[in-house]
């Protein structure tokens, strides 16, 4: 249950790279009359998947070993100092979690919007923001200590 899941939460980040660079491409080429139709229903879709791996996330970070051993073998000193216990127990979520509640903003402005040409510049910087968080944020196989498979398989 839990290799699926990780393996889940893995997959859905290209998902998410995918879907925000398709969002930065739509709000910046499509004129502002057809915005509502199209640029709503990206973000929504867009906002779903980043929920979903929101909820991983926490399940993930609240009922493994993660916050276990911060408590049982750390003090959080300790954890600050240690570059890969800092960057899964405090960096990872805190950029996710900043790049979510980016695309959830740019996802009310969307159903707000009575401008439509104002509303897709808004939209286009917090999704900008939000890829260059995210992408700061994940632990590509490259990153020394940290590093993760680019693709994990869903069973194990
Ligand atoms: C940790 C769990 C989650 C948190 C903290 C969270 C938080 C939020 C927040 C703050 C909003 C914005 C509300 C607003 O419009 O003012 C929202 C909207 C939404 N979330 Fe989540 N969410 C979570 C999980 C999920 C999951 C698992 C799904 C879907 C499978 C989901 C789907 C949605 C949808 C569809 C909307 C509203 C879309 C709309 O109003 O057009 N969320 N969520
Ligand atoms: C939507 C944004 C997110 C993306 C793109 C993302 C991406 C990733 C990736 C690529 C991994 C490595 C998976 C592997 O080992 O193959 C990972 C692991 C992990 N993520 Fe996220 N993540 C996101 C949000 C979050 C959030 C919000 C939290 C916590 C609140 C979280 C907690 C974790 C934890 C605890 C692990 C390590 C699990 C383990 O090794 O047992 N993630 N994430």
């Amino acid at each position: 249950m839990y290799a699926g899941l990780l393996g889940l939460h893995s997959l859905l980040r290209w998902l998410l790279i995918i879907l925000l660079v398709k969002n930065i491409i739509c709000v910046n080429v499509q004129s502002g009359e057809r915005f509502a139709k199209n640029d709503k229903k990206s973000s929504l879709r867009l906002l779903i998947i980043a929920h979903i791996n929101l909820l991983i996330g926490f399940y993930q970070y609240f009922t493994v070993k993660l916050p276990k051993v911060m408590m049982e073998h750390f003090t959080m000193a300790d954890i600050m100092k240690t570059s890969n216990l800092r960057f899964w127990l405090v960096e990872h979520p805190t950029m996710m979690i900043l790049s979510i509640t980016l695309i959830t903003i740019a996802h009310i402005k969307a159903k707000k919007s009575v401008n439509a040409l104002k509303t897709q510049r808004l939209m286009s910087w917090l999704y900008i923001l939000a890829l260059i968080i995210m992408i700061a944020g994940i632990p590509w196989p490259f990153r020394e200590e940290i590093g993760r498979p680019l693709f994990r398989g869903l069973y194990q």
